[in-house]
């Protein structure tokens, strides 16, 4: 894929942020939101490609079942800005790229005619129709977050793999890039929003592959219920709330993908319970769409108020868009090849894609002892750093431990695959002797 144009400082995100505001449903829903939340450099913090992040128990991330999925540079309407120096800092936490720093801004959600844009108008009107002015759209949430939002908030132990600097991108030990959209839920609570949908960048630091980028788009909605309307049906409050959550996303679903079969996962999330995903029927598999749940109590007493009850759900836009619209690797979105990108409308979710051609791929391996503080999202991060997006994907083929002198070796192979054109033998080799130094 083209490199994304970089953030210019005239692109720059500026500082200090206006308060959070949301694009109501009952305005116009495109309204593009001038708004962050509070800005963590004031101060002031996801298909599926959540392969477990929230899994307690399974502390790897790189070869999970579930993991999703999942530019053109465009002016940041906001009066945020963000300049290189805040987000790359000297803090020994620091691990924030130049290639992450260029993709913050640039917002493809925002773009109508783009798949990322097409998923996000449909989700918003399916719950627009559902609930007319109901539910509030925040689309320019302030992706650099504190840790407070992205992880305590929502009760997410200290231990959890998810705040590892492996998994994370930290600015510093307080200031991260939003790992997942739940990071907004507490301050949207705390205004009293009691119905909203949060979309926006997430980042998460990850192996490479077609289906994972460290950049990603989610969804995320609340809805909160009071007591009358659970007794009013004459169910217990998580019953009640638990078949609300089941019914519009299955309709959600439905909207989206047709009239596919949906089933119901048990999972686990620290921030909801009970935890469950959905999973959809579609083109001869059952493929895993989101994560949702009823809200931890706590979460809704000490933000909102007590006495009711909420669900929540985040899904993976990404993900959601390769399955509806056949896209076969993640790069795509961040393509600027009209060939990719003529072929999506705003409106029009039948449209299946059509590779312009299969360049041929290329592949190469390297091998090296590795050291103890060694993790293949470093590898990745760094071979990223050097070929940009002609990586498809870099999957470890052979390990091997010389017991006496107790080091392990790895071999990894890099496939190279430009998604618009084809790559040079020149072209490569100096990439390769890049990555092999
Ligand atoms: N934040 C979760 C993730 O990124 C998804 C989720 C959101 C799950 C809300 C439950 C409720 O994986």
């Amino acid at each position: 894929m083209g490199p994304p144009l970089r953030l210019s400082t005239s692109r720059a995100l500026h500082l200090p942020a206006p308060r959070s505001q949301a694009s109501s449903s009952s305005s116009s829903s495109w309204a593009k939101v001038l708004s962050t939340t509070q800005s963590a450099l004031r101060g002031g913090a996801d298909a599926s490609r959540r392969e477990s992040r929230w899994v307690a128990s399974s502390p790897l991330r790189t070869f999970g079942r579930r993991r999703d999925f999942a530019g053109i540079a465009r002016s940041v309407a906001t009066t945020t800005t963000i300049s290189r120096s805040d987000i790359i800092t000297a803090d020994p936490k620091n691990n924030v790229t130049d290639n992450i720093f260029q993709k913050l801004g640039v917002n493809l959600h925002h773009r109508k005619d783009h798949p990322l844009g097409i998923i996000k108008g449909a989700i918003f009107q399916y719950f627009e129709e559902s609930a007319p002015g109901k539910f509030k759209l925040f689309e320019d949430l302030y992706p650099v977050v504190t840790t407070k939002q992205n992880f305590d908030e929502l009760l997410i132990p200290a231990d959890h793999i998810s705040r590892s600097d492996n998994d994370t991108y930290y600015v510093n030990s307080e200031t991260v890039l939003r790992c997942h959209t739940s990071a907004h839920q507490a301050e949207l609570l705390r205004e009293k929003h009691d119905n909203f949908l949060v979309i926006g960048d997430v980042y998460r630091r990850d192996t490479i592959d077609a289906t994972h980028y460290p950049v990603f788009h989610q969804m995320e909605g609340v809805k909160i219920f009071d007591p009358s309307e659970w007794e009013a049906a004459g169910m217990s409050e998580v019953e009640f709330v638990e078949r609300d959550l089941k019914q519009t996303l299955e309709g959600l679903a439905k909207r989206l993908f047709g009239d596919v079969e949906c089933r119901w996962v048990d999972a686990y999330f620290p921030f909801t319970d009970p935890s469950i995903e959905l999973e959809i029927f579609f083109n001869g598999e059952w493929l895993e769409v989101l994560g949702c749940g009823v809200m931890q109590q706590k979460i809704l007493d000490e933000n909102y108020g007590e006495g009711k009850k909420a669900w929540a759900f985040g899904l993976g836009i990404e993900r959601l868009a390769m399955i509806l619209f056949d896209i076969p690797d993640i790069r795509l979105f961040w393509s600027g090849d009209e060939r990719f990108l003529k072929q999506f409308k705003a409106g029009d979710l039948r449209t299946k894609f059509k590779s312009f051609s299969k360049f041929p791929p290329c592949n190469k391996d390297v091998s090296f002892w590795i050291s103890d503080d060694f993790t293949e999202n470093n590898l990745c991060e760094t071979i990223r750093g050097i070929a940009g997006d002609i990586v498809e994907e870099v999957k470890l083929i052979d390990e091997f431990t010389n017991p006496k002198k107790g080091k392990t070796s790895h071999c990894y192979r890099i496939v190279y695959r430009s998604m618009e054109r084809s790559l040079t033998d020149e072209e490569i080799n100096s990439v390769q002797d890049d990555v092999r130094r």
